[in-house]
């Protein structure tokens, strides 16, 4: 298969859509960053590495590291923690306050705010050192020491962090969240801030897409079939009240992030990110979901 081709193709292809969408404002450093941007990386799980754009600049990947706090939280958990939060689509906006409160302080699914923060809350409860051990993984898990927590981002979405502070409450309300509501923001909205580029992203999905290796990054180990498991709720929860919509043009496990950011993965064969601040009224960024469309449209990759 020659990606690179198929690359250069689909980049031309969605060139019109460079200035289609809006950059997320609603944290305010979010708001500096250039939004005419757009970089797509494949990570084989033969190695190679196949690029093409802004795959140098280190963006915001905001939810797109709910795949990685889910995965740390199977692993010291497993099963039971499937008893603090759901795994079913939400078919609700990301930050729904109205689909907490009817479940109950219950959350849908990992990947939405409310469950996000859940997994925050089991992780401080279980890891000793919950910002440099998380950190610790993305490193290892990305196979690059420079990764890092972009403080100055965290602190802004915290200033304006109205709707995920009210989720917290509630959780707290529901008996559903164990520590003190502002260390768990804190240590979530740092989550979110971690910084990337498309590079990066993309090889650090690679062992989503191969389950044949093993997963195991320090301390951080998961069977095969839980990333398989991890992969499904990707599919079903990655994209929020748009997984229908992405699962019907795409059809690749995926998880996105206002911050402009996809990681996706074609199991088996690769895995892939792109990065395109611009995003649609559900939140996800409208060059990269038509890359990927576009992607296992050419190709002929997809799971379905
Ligand atoms: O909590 C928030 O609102 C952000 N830190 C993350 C939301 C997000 O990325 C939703 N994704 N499309």
């Amino acid at each position: 298969m020659n990606y690179k081709h198929i690359l250069s193709e689909i980049a031309a292809e969605i060139e019109p859509l460079r200035t289609v969408g809006r950059q997320a404002d609603y944290i305010p450093a979010l708001a500096k960053v250039n939004p005419d941007r757009f970089g797509i990386c494949i990570t084989t799980t033969h190695g190679d590495v196949i690029e093409w754009g802004d795959v140098d600049e280190r963006f915001s990947i905001q939810s797109v590291t709910k795949v990685f706090t889910l995965s740390m939280a199977l692993s010291i958990m497993g099963e039971r923690l499937w008893e603090r939060v759901g795994k079913e689509p939400s078919g609700a906006a990301f930050n729904s306050l109205i689909q907490l409160e009817l479940d109950r302080g219950v959350p849908r699914n990992p990947f939405i705010n409310a469950g996000a923060i859940v997994v925050a809350d089991v992780l401080m409860t279980q890891l000793a050192n919950p910002e440099a051990d998380y950190l610790d993984f993305v490193r290892k898990i990305a196979c690059d020491d420079t990764i890092d927590y972009d403080r100055e981002v965290a602190a802004s979405e915290r200033e304006k962090g109205y709707i995920n502070a009210a989720i917290a409450n509630m959780l707290k309300y529901y008996g559903n969240l164990e520590n003190d509501i502002e260390e768990v923001l804190h240590f979530y909205f740092l989550q979110c801030s971690v910084e990337m580029n498309c590079r990066q992203l993309s090889r650090a999905f690679l062992p989503f897409a191969d389950r044949h290796s093993e997963f195991s990054f320090g301390n951080v180990r998961l069977t095969s079939s839980q990333v398989k498991r991890i992969n499904a709720v990707m599919q079903t929860c990655g994209f929020y009240n748009d997984a229908g919509e992405y699962s019907y043009l795409v059809g690749l496990p995926g998880k996105s992030g206002v911050g402009g950011g996809i990681g996706a993965v074609y199991p088996g064969r690769y895995a892939v990110a792109t990065w395109s601040p611009r995003l649609n009224e559900k939140g996800n960024s409208v060059m990269g979901m038509k890359a990927l469309e576009l992607l296992t449209t050419y190709t002929r990759e997809s799971i379905f």
